[in-house]
């Protein structure tokens, strides 16, 4: 898509949101940030992206997409030709990740955490003052233990020597929850750190941390979650959901309505933090033991 699209909205001028990822969470985002901005979505998936841009321009959106796998260098970059054609982007909000269903531990750390900081370091230069970015991460992320060295490697995972640091730090063959907690991990850092750096040129930059929600993610993933009970054993999803306070998994609508508020203006002095949106669950794990943070 295109110039000649934009061009003819009333969208015209105006920065973009720029959504990465249009599975379940990335569509209601883009419907939400639909409303104030004209939209650039981009995905791997060459047809779910064809679908999901029929299906919000059909809603009367002013959307365009873009194919992109977030850990091609090339592909990126020609992601950030695109946006260099149009008036800035106004919202980042990047969503795009793999979950439980990769088997591949390379993979997963690759697309949940490189993919990200290649995104981020795209999009720098074409933030508008009063921008705001998004990167979401989860509730997993609380699970790695504090530890500086650990927290400098998932901090330039663009480095060479990256993966071999990550092997030698949890093991050449980790489970895919501890690749998962790991790369969320590194988000909320990223989100802090892009914070720091870009705060001067007014713009914000925040993650959240959605903890089980049902959505077509979670559904792949499969009918059981590790227990964290200190054991080795995994439990059914509905019986994890009673560990969290309010006694069940959230919905995508209550993660898309925060996010909503956190890019806008209304969130303006909001800024390098993560917001935790998990009905409690981070509180009971504390209490538990479970994790520190
Ligand atoms: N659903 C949950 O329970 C849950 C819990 C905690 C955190 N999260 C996080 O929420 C976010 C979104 O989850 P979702 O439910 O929308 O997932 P989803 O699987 O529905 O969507 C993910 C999207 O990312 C795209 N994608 C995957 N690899 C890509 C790549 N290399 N380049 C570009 N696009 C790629 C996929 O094609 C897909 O459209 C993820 O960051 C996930 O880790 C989800």
């Amino acid at each position: 898509m295109t110039k000649a699209h934009f061009e003819t909205t009333k969208f015209a001028d105006t920065p973009l949101a720029l959504v990465i990822g249009c599975g379940g969470m990335g569509m209601g985002v883009a419907r939400a940030l639909g409303r104030h901005h004209p939209l650039l979505i981009a995905d791997i998936s060459p047809s779910r992206l064809a679908e999901a841009v029929e299906t919000l321009r059909l809603e009367g959106f002013i959307a365009a997409g873009q194919v992109c796998d977030i850990v091609d260098r090339a592909q990126v970059a020609a992601l950030g030709k695109v946006i260099a054609q149009r008036h800035g982007i106004r919202v980042l909000a990047h969503i795009a990740a793999v979950g439980g269903a990769e088997r591949d531990w390379r993979k997963m750390m690759a697309v949940d955490l490189i993919g990200p900081h290649l995104i981020a370091d795209m999009a720098e230069p074409h933030m508008v003052q009063g921008g705001a970015a998004i990167f979401v991460g989860s509730l997993a992320g609380y699970l790695p233990p504090h530890g500086r060295d650990i927290d400098a490697l998932l901090d330039e995972p663009l480095q060479p020597g990256f993966m071999k640091g990550i092997e030698s730090a949890i093991g050449s063959n980790p489970k895919w929850i501890d690749t998962y907690a790991y790369a969320k991990h590194g988000i909320t850092r990223l989100a802090e750190t892009r914070a720091r750096a870009w705060g001067k040129r007014g713009v914000r930059v925040v993650s959240l941390s959605p903890g089980m929600i049902d959505s077509p993610m979670a559904r792949a993933q499969g009918a059981t979650l590790p227990s964290h009970g200190g054991d080795d054993k995994d439990i059914p999803r509905n019986e994890k959901a009673q560990e969290i306070p309010l006694g069940r998994e959230g919905t995508l609508p209550e993660i898309i309505s925060v996010i909503e508020f956190l890019v806008s203006d209304a969130a303006s002095f909001i800024n390098g933090i993560d917001i935790v949106v998990d009905g409690g669950h981070r509180a009971e794990w504390r209490a538990r033991g479970v994790i520190s943070r």
